[in-house]
C-alpha cells in the first residue's frame, strides 16, 4: 500500500509508543520520522549543563533565552545533534526527563522549537510525534492520531527502556515522573497536550505493535482508498 505525500501527525501521553508506531510507519511508507520531544529535551539538556537550572529546578529564564540564540540544535539521519555533538542518548536521562515539561511550557522555548519543525515540514511526506502537532504544529496534517495508555502499562514500558538501555530506573520514580509530566503538558498555556477534533485515538493499552499497524493501514485506506 502507498501513502500520498501528507504530514502524519502523532501526539499523546508520554510513553504511549508513539515514537516506536511513528517510526514504523516512517519505514514503511517511506516518510522522515521526527521526534518534536527531542527537540525539547535538547534545549533542556542544554540548560542543565550550562546551569541554567539550578539544583531546585528553577529555571533562569533569562540566561536560557540569549542560550538559544546561538543553540544549534538539529536533527541529523542517526538522531540529535547539538553542534557536532551526538546527544541522542544524553537527552534520554531521568534528569532530563525530570526538568523537560516546564522548559517546554516556556513559550519562547516554544516558538524557538517550532521553527525548526515547520522547516521539515516543508517537505510533506513527513511524521511527526510530539504533543501539540495536530493542534499547533501542523493543524493542517492530513492523518492525525491521539495516542493514549493506561499509566500502569505506560510506566512499565519506560521501566523496561531505561533498563534496557543500561539505566537503573526505580519503578515509583518513573511512575511518578510520567504522571507529574501528564499533568503539566496537558495543563500548561501555551498549546497544551489535547486532542485535536479530527484525531483518532489509539488505546494501545492491550494491543501488539502489529495489531497497531493494522489498525492504521486501516485508518489510511479509510482515508486514501487502497494504493498501490
Ligand atoms: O515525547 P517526549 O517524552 O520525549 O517529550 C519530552 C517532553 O517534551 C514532554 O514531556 C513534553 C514536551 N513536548 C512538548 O511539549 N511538545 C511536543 N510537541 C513534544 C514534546
Amino acid at each position: 500500500m502507498n501513502i500520498p505525500d501528507i504530514i502524519i501527525a502523532i501526539d499523546g501521553y508520554s510513553s504511549t509508543g508513539k515514537s516506536t508506531l511513528a517510526k514504523l510507519i516512517a519505514e514503511e511508507y517511506s516518510f522522515l520520522y521526527l521526534d518534536s520531544g527531542a527537540m525539547y529535551r535538547g534545549v533542556t539538556l542544554h540548560a542543565l549543563e550550562n546551569g541554567i537550572i539550578d539544583s531546585d529546578g528553577a529555571i533562569d529564564e533569562e540566561r536560557l533565552k540569549e542560550a538559544l540564540k546561538t543553540l544549534d540544535l538539529d536533527f541529523r539521519t542517526d538522531g540529535t545533534y547539538i553542534g557536532d555533538r551526538g546527544v541522542e542518548r544524553d537527552i534520554r536521562t531521568l534528569e532530563v526527563s525530570s526538568h523537560v515539561s516546564p522548559i517546554s511550557a516556556i513559550p519562547f522555548v516554544r516558538s524557538f522549537v517550532d521553527e525548526r519543525l515547520h522547516a521539515f515540514g516543508l517537505r510533506k511526506r513527513v511524521v511527526m510525534d510530539g504533543r501539540d502537532i495536530g493542534t499547533t504544529v501542523f493543524p493542517e496534517a492530513e492523518i492525525k492520531i491521539f495516542m493514549t495508555a493506561r499509566p500502569e502499562v505506560r510506566a512499565q514500558r519506560r521501566f523496561d527502556e531505561m533498563e534496557a538501555k543500561g539505566q537503573n530506573p526505580v519503578m515509583e520514580e518513573v511512575m511518578k515522573n510520567l504522571l507529574e509530566r501528564d499533568y503539566i503538558d496537558s495543563h500548561r498555556e501555551t498549546s497544551p497536550l489535547s486532542r485535536a477534533a479530527d484525531a483518532y485515538v489509539l488505546d494501545n493499552s492491550d494491543m501488539t505493535l502489529h495489531e497497531e499497524t493494522v489498525w492504521f493501514q486501516g485508518l489510511a485506506q479509510g482515508k486514501f482508498g487502497i494504493l498501490e
